[in-house]
């Protein structure tokens, strides 16, 4: 197991403006998952996913990640966990703009404390792993959404991290380049990554490993093998 919420609750606001967005989660993500979190908008998706992210804290109940329960952790462990042993992807892709594709891929592993050298050496690494090796000098705005999306998951990968996170990865792309992005993030499970893909499209969610539905802050139904790509 990587990461299990016991009874998650999340409450916006207070009094009449009150919002329950996470009532009572339960989840267990396993090593090798390659899960979908599917709902209807406003069902507390990004909440959780927020939450597992150690980038928000749950109003009551507890996240044990890789053996440690977050709301334990000082901030600057939270700062280390969120660094070393997770990685995120934004449906804005969330790009620094004044820096090149190398130079974004390069910035977590600067924050880790990894030499300047080493670091370059694997962002390029990893931004051909991508498919981006032509384009390591080319700020955001110079390339397209679905380069900047494998740009962002080049960086994710930065630090090796336990768990990948990706809220909504495809929304902001193309059909194409959304099966590009999902192709890439099933080769990646393929290899053993964990990832929780945020989405409201069912049909992405028929390619993962396991489906979550999501409403009105609960775990409507866990279910499914739908293929077995562990094994392919
Ligand atoms: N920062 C916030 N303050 C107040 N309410 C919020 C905040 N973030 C989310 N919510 C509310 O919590 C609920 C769940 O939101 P969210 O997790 O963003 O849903 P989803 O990602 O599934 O669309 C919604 O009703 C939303 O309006
Ligand atoms: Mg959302």
């Amino acid at each position: 197991m990587i990461i299990q919420t016991k009874n998650l609750w999340k409450t916006y606001g207070s009094g009449d403006t009150q919002v329950n967005a996470l009532r009572g989660v339960d989840l267990t993500v396993n090593k090798g998952d390659f899960l979908a979190l599917v709902g209807p908008s406003g069902c507390g998706k990004s909440t959780l996913l927020h939450m597992l992210g150690a980038m928000d804290t749950p109003s009551r109940g507890e996240i044990m990640l890789e053996g440690r329960e977050l709301g334990k952790l000082g901030e600057g462990q939270l700062t280390d966990v969120r660094l070393e042993r997770l990685g995120f992807i934004f449906q804005t892709f969330n790009l620094v703009p004044t820096l090149n594709a190398l130079e974004n891929v390069m910035l977590p592993m600067k924050f880790a404390g990894i030499s300047r050298r080493e670091a370059k050496q694997k962002a390029l690494c990893l931004l051909d792993m991508v498919g981006l090796k032509e384009r390591t000098r080319h700020l955001p705005a110079q390339m397209s959404g679905g380069q900047r999306q494998r740009v962002a998951i080049a960086r994710a990968l930065a630090n090796d991290p336990a768990l990948i996170l990706a809220d909504e990865p495809t929304g902001n792309l193309d059909s194409e380049n959304s099966e590009k992005i999902m192709e890439l993030l099933q080769n990646l499970n393929r290899k053993g990554r964990t990832i929780v893909m945020v989405t409201h499209n069912p049909e992405l969610a028929e390619r993962v490993n396991r489906v979550v539905y999501m409403k009105d802050g609960q775990l409507a139904e866990l279910q499914r093998n739908t293929k077995d790509i562990q094994s392919a």
